[in-house]
């Protein structure tokens, strides 16, 4: 008993407990930046020809499934704004603005016979704007933003014609802003274009398919990244010198225990939501405990064949290796425990994960009852993708902290980017991880979709009761700004260099 009980304390220490403030100076290569999106931030909806999105078309007809019955009509209003923005960017001192060409404004049926010039005067503008302020752009071309007609006429991304569309599309965005942009981004979460969009009704398109369609979708998504990596690589690289990678997303799965039934659950969860886009691009092919899962269930199922479809051997070909680095959007730890085989019954992806989530009391909350500050637990997650995929390149292309009461006074934001950043510093000084970049989410509240207006993220805050939709600086855009001119966590009297 006692010696249980002290087991249990040092469990329980070592899972509560931070590391350290990493004293180190930023290394060279580390470049620091801000992210956001077009559908979140840009409003003008249906200004200046551009076509009608999911996600316009989601919150117009299903207000009550938005927080606040919100819609992303106007947002921030950056499509006017946008100089103001990147004069923000400037005056925090930073190298990268991560930002996201929104399809419908440039192609507003989605095909590329029917370019929207304006569109494309648009993204022009804010190019030239970041190239005169000396900013670098790190371009995402699909952030969930399809365009309606597209879900309309052809289902989406479970119709396999997509990775053709999208593949139009990227090429289109190659050729139009290729000597702007050397950081391309092919496709924002493919776990929430999927396995949310197709698995659940507050997520457009809002088809209930878990399990089913959501994998459909999740091949189809990957073969449409590589077919826009490939095109890259073929036609534009030589000339334009830059990088194309997918950014995934993930929550860290901590085991519940020691218990190697929990490790078993947590890795089988790391799995299912990084491993089905992270294992095809870095190792080739699905991870093999998602098609055991998957293949068992279904015959339980009766079903003849696997829910999870097929990679031939030329599809695992065509993915392995087409992303440049691995773009990671990372906000939270969870812990993992195993738990008895959930029923056989109506296919789901949690089904078919089957693990059961929890957390410590002493946490500090987000905006979300699976958001919490666990810096420790990104360090953990960049040695695993290290180890899992062969040491690549990362960038960290979100990180920050969501909470619901706006405050300018945002301590729990400079607390949560402090232990992130430090956990990164651990990362790439203390375990070789090749972490070479970092950008926050976000420079300014913004519109966080089924969470409308009542989630910030913002080292800015938007007033969004106020028409002209004023920026107004927070703590943390001070902090953060110091954080980035000394590039070092600490004050420089105590910042170690080399
Ligand atoms: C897939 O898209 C094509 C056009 O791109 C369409 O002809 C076909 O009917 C679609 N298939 C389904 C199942 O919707
Ligand atoms: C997970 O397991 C741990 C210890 O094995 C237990 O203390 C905890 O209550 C479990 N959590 C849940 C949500 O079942
Ligand atoms: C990190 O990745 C970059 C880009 O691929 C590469 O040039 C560099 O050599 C890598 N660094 C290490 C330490 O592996």
């Amino acid at each position: 008993m006692k010696i249980l009980w002290f087991l249990t304390c040092l469990f329980t220490l070592s899972l509560a407990q931070n590391d350290p403030i990493n004293t180190r100076r930023f290394p060279k290569n580390l470049r620091i930046g801000v992210a956001n999106a077009a559908p979140q931030i840009e409003g003008a909806w249906n200004v200046d020809g551009k076509g009608e999105t999911i996600w316009d078309h989601f919150a117009h007809t299903y207000p009550e499934r938005i927080a606040d019955r919100s819609t992303p009509d106007i947002a921030c209003r950056s499509y006017e704004k946008y100089k103001e923005d990147v004069a923000m960017v400037k005056a925090m001192g930073l190298y990268h603005y991560r930002l996201s060409i929104a399809w419908s404004r440039i192609l507003p049926t989605g095909y590329v016979d029917n370019v929207n010039q304006l569109g494309v005067q648009y993204y022009k503008n804010l190019f030239k704007e970041l190239r005169d302020n000396g900013i670098v752009p790190m371009v995402t071309l699909y952030h969930w933003d399809l365009p309606q007609p597209l879900q309309d006429q052809m289902g989406g991304w479970i119709n396999e014609t997509i990775v053709d569309i999208f593949a139009d599309y990227a090429k289109l965005c190659f050729e139009l802003f290729g000597d702007d942009v050397k950081w391309w981004i092919t496709i924002n979460e493919p776990k929430q274009v999927c396995q949310s969009g197709y698995g659940s009704l507050y997520f457009p398109p809002a088809i209930e398919a878990s399990g089913t369609l959501a994998y459909v979708c999740s091949k189809n998504v990957l073969l449409a990244h590589a077919k826009a990596y490939h095109i890259y690589d073929e036609l534009f690289r030589e000339k334009n010198q830059g990088q194309i990678a997918m950014v995934i997303d993930a929550t860290w799965y901590e085991p519940g225990s020691d218990d190697p039934l929990d490790i078993a659950a947590a890795e089988r969860a790391q799995q299912f939501d990084i491993g089905i886009y992270g294992n095809p691009l870095f190792n080739g092919d699905w991870p093999q405990i998602v098609k055991d899962r998957v293949a068992e269930r279904s015959k339980l199922e009766g079903l003849s064949e696997s829910r999870l479809p097929t990679l031939t051997a030329f599809e695992i070909d065509y993915i392995k290796g087409t992303s440049d680095y691995l773009g990671l959007n990372h906000y939270s730890t969870q812990l993992i425990n195993h738990t008895a085989e959930f029923p056989i019954g109506k296919p789901s992806f949690e089904n078919d994960k089957n693990v059961i989530y929890w957390h410590r009391d002493d946490w500090t909350q987000g905006s979300a009852d699976w958001f919490w500050d666990v810096p420790w637990g990104l360090r953990k997650f960049l040695v695993w993708l290290k180890n899992n995929y062969n040491n690549p390149e990362i960038v960290i292309t979100e990180n920050g902290f969501s909470d619901t009461s706006g405050t300018l006074e945002d301590d729990n934001r400079i607390t949560y980017l402090e232990g992130h950043v430090s956990a990164c510093l651990d990362a790439i000084y203390y375990d070789n991880v090749n972490l070479t970049g970092y950008t926050v989410w976000s420079i300014l509240d913004d519109w966080e979709w089924g969470g409308g207006y009542t989630s910030f993220l913002g080292m800015y805050k938007v007033d969004f009761n106020d028409p002209e939709r004023p920026r107004i600086k927070r703590k943390s855009a001070d902090y953060f700004t110091d954080v980035v001119k000394r590039r070092c966590l600490v004050e420089e009297s105590q910042c170690v260099d080399q």
